[in-house]
């Protein structure tokens, strides 16, 4: 990332933004920086907070547990369990908003079923997910691939699409018995791909001769559907499964369920939870808000050498996580709009204060001079302004410039420090910062002429 190497514009921090490093021990503070020191640190080190791998508060733990979901796994089991006695299961759709538990649900399920299978019956999965895989190549190659035995039998990259297909049919039907296709964030794939290898995928039983398939599709994104042909929808929605967004007082009993492995007794204050669960409540009922927000908070306290985790360190692990989201959205938007704001930082770290609107103007055309990007007109510079505006990043107020004149002054509402990195990680804009490092080395070595180097 380019933001690794680049050289603060003021007081950034070491671990440019993101998540704390792992809970464990704090730096060392002897001054020696060996890597003895730190393994050293590491190994005599034992938290005041954890009895147990930290790790249960990751999301990409599977928890045995999954409080306030039992209806939805026996909902989901039902619809499924027919495979185990050799029928087809109906094709499922499971529908809610983000960290409801969907995915959870579906693996566990898929736990439970595949260790009767291996006794009662020949049903074998297959997990996709279609925001990384999010063609019908690449989906249908997956599919056929996880029934190849030889290397030989693997489906090649470079193959027609008909072909392909062909060969997954081939696989499927050698092998006999149900395969329950998983199409995580299902809406990922239609979007990119359109639906025809749903369509596909929908009406396979009917060419298959020996082999079946189920497919189990989740979605956050409720109304995808309604983008679908109504052949493939008809056939996706044999079942359909809402999950409801968690409340707070279920929230708590999630939170309490996953910390009760992970935290000393008492270490927790009174109140953590509740806040923890509250926050995430207000957010869609978002168990995964919940669960970062008790591990953020977690590791802030342990940073702190603190003996408890107090609400404080949760307020402290809600601006961290929003933070993060700034800084994701900073990450996404277009480039132009990057370079504005960057010319909008640069000028307000000057000056640190309110930056007028001529200025940012000529810092942009500046600044697109500079990557050799075609500089945009002042109206399409304004809309920018304005939607970095709604975005929340920054605040413009009219000021009077005297003589009936007027301007807009521009204040920045993201970390400079942080921000700037983030906007560097774009391949152009990752210029700005190796120029920062060049003069930044001039400097020093001008400043210092005994560090040696090429000046
Ligand atoms: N009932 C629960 N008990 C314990 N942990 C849960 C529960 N529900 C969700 N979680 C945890 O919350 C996190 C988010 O859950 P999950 O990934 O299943 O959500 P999702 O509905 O698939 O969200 P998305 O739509 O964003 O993919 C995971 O770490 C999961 O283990
Ligand atoms: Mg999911």
């Amino acid at each position: 990332m380019a933001h690794e190497a680049a050289v603060p514009l003021s007081e950034r921090p070491a671990a440019g933004g993101g998540e704390l490093a792992s809970a464990g021990p704090p730096p060392s503070n002897s001054g020696r920086g060996t890597a003895a020191d730190v393994f050293d640190a590491v190994v005599n080190y034992s938290s005041e907070l954890f009895k147990g791998n930290f790790e249960i508060l990751r999301e990409s733990y599977v928890p045995s547990r999954l409080p306030h979901r039992e209806h939805q796994i026996r909902q989901v089991a039902e619809v499924l369990a027919p495979a185990l006695k050799g029928s087809v299961p109906s094709n499922l759709l499971i529908y809610g908003k983000i960290g409801t538990g969907k995915t959870a649900v579906v693996a566990q399920v898929r736990l439970d079923m595949q260790r009767r299978s291996d006794a009662h019956g020949n049903v074998a999965f297959v997990n996709v997910n279609c925001a990384s895989i999010d063609t019908p190549y690449s989906l249908l190659q997956t599919i056929g691939n996880s029934f190849a035995e030889t290397e030989e039998q693997r489906i090649p990259t470079g193959w027609s699409l008909d072909r392909v297909q062909q060969a997954m049919r081939e696989l499927m039907d050698e092998r006999g018995g149900t395969l329950v296709l998983i199409l995580d964030e299902i809406d990922r794939l239609v979007s990119r791909s359109g639906d025809s290898v749903l369509y596909t995928l929908s009406q396979l039983n009917n060419d298959l001769e020996r082999g079946r398939l189920a497919i189990v599709g989740i979605s956050n994104d409720l109304k995808f559907t309604s983008n679908l042909d109504a052949r493939v929808r008809s056939r996706l929605n044999e079942e359909k499964i809402l999950f409801p967004p968690y409340d707070a007082p279920q929230l708590q009993d999630i939170l309490r369920d996953r910390a009760r492995d992970v935290f000393r007794d008492g270490v927790l204050d009174a109140g953590v939870i509740e806040r923890c669960a509250a926050y995430a409540a207000l957010e869609n009922g978002d168990a995964r808000r919940a669960l970062s927000l008790l591990r953020v908070a977690a590791q802030v306290a342990d940073r702190e050498k603190s003996k408890r985790v107090t609400s404080d360190h949760v307020v402290k692990a809600k601006s961290r996580l929003e933070r993060d989201i700034i800084l994701d959205c900073v990450r996404t938007l277009p480039q132009h709009c990057k370079v504005l704001l960057y010319a909008i930082l640069q000028a307000y770290e000057r000056r640190r204060t309110g930056v007028l609107t001529g200025e940012v103007y000529e810092g942009y055309a500046r600044l697109s001079q500079k990557l050799g990007l075609p500089p945009l007109h002042s109206r399409s510079i304004s809309n920018y302004l304005t939607e970095l505006e709604s975005l929340g990043l920054i605040r413009a107020t009219i000021v009077s410039k005297g003589r009936g004149g007027r301007t807009r002054e521009i204040v920045v509402d993201v970390p400079t420090a942080e921000t700037i990195p983030a906007l560097e990680e774009d391949e152009l804009l990752a210029q700005l910062a190796r120029r920062r490092n060049l003069s930044q080395t001039i400097l020093t070595n001008f400043d210092n002429p005994n560090r040696g180097g090429p000046y």
